[in-house]
């Protein structure tokens, strides 16, 4: 019989900004093994309907399940806005979900302005709103959509002019409403982060939930006693729906591990009929 404990666990978003995710994984949860799903060819999201991304997640979950997953993280806000819920429903084993963080950011702001940057799907959504409503009554949220800064990473630029640039345009509208603090509420802002922090200067605030997901997957596996005991063998396996090839550039300069990059099966990347 298989020991549960040395089953994987599955990690998937749009594209390559749920690496930052799958990062604070790696690193709180060494014996882990790591599966991951770029969406890289169907990316980005943020600028999709709900039956587009809700189509792409389902086959990405189904897929990560029938590789043993023993659970599922969705490392995409913009998915968790749009599908946690039925995702819960349509698969057995724990889904854990990032959202942006904007119940800690509420707590650390002194000025009762709060910027968020993320997608216009994240931010349009009813759990986006709800979010709101339950954590930040009483503070101002002031937010950005930004789909320039998620193709940068996509293509893996997180540094340099160009990135510098279109980073300090968004920042500096948050700074003009007086935010100070900023919620990356988008996994691929994780790789902008050092370029945030210097647009906004040092008095304000930047906070990323990657370290606090990777805690609850900890907290949620060892309530099931699901957490490996055992050193971890092979590499992370990790899957494109991109190109391989310059998926494994992009993928090289922001993940540090050794890992296996291989296409993601044809059937599992149908384009969705909406
Ligand atoms: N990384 C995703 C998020 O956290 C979204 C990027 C996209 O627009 O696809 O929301």
């Amino acid at each position: 019989m298989t020991d549960a404990r040395l089953a994987p666990i599955g990690v998937f978003d749009s594209g390559v900004g749920g690496l930052s995710v799958l990062d604070e994984i790696r690193r709180l949860l060494p014996n882990e093994s790591l599966l991951y799903v770029a969406d890289s060819g169907f990316a980005p999201y943020g600028e999709r309907g709900t039956p587009y991304i809700e189509q792409r997640c389902a086959a990405i979950a189904d897929f990560l399940v029938g590789a043993g997953a023993k659970t599922i993280v969705i490392a995409c806000n913009t998915a968790t806005a749009a599908l946690a819920p039925a995702l819960r429903e349509r698969i057995a084993v724990p889904v854990v979900a990032i959202e942006p963080a904007v119940k800690p950011a509420a707590g650390a702001s002194r000025s009762g302005v709060v910027g968020v940057l993320a997608t216009q799907q994240t931010l349009a959504s009813e759990r986006f709103t709800r979010l709101v409503g339950a954590h930040a009554a009483g503070v101002e949220i002031v937010s950005e959509a930004c789909p320039d800064l998620v193709s940068l990473v996509e293509r893996g630029v997180t540094s340099g002019i160009e990135a510098e640039s279109m980073v300090a345009a968004h920042v500096a509208r948050l700074r003009e409403r007086r935010a100070d603090t900023i919620v990356l509420g988008c996994t691929h802002f994780h790789f902008l982060r050092g370029l945030v922090e210097k647009a906004a200067g040092p008095d304000v605030r930047v906070i990323d939930p990657g370290h606090a997901v990777a805690l609850e997957v900890r907290r949620r596996l060892a309530a099931r006693e699901l957490l490996s005991d055992q050193p971890r063998n092979g590499m992370d396996r990790i899957w494109t729906t991109g190109d391989v090839a310059a998926g494994n550039v992009v993928i090289g300069k922001l993940w540090p591990w050794p890992r296996e990059l291989a296409p993601l099966p044809a059937a599992y990347c149908m384009p969705p009929a909406a």
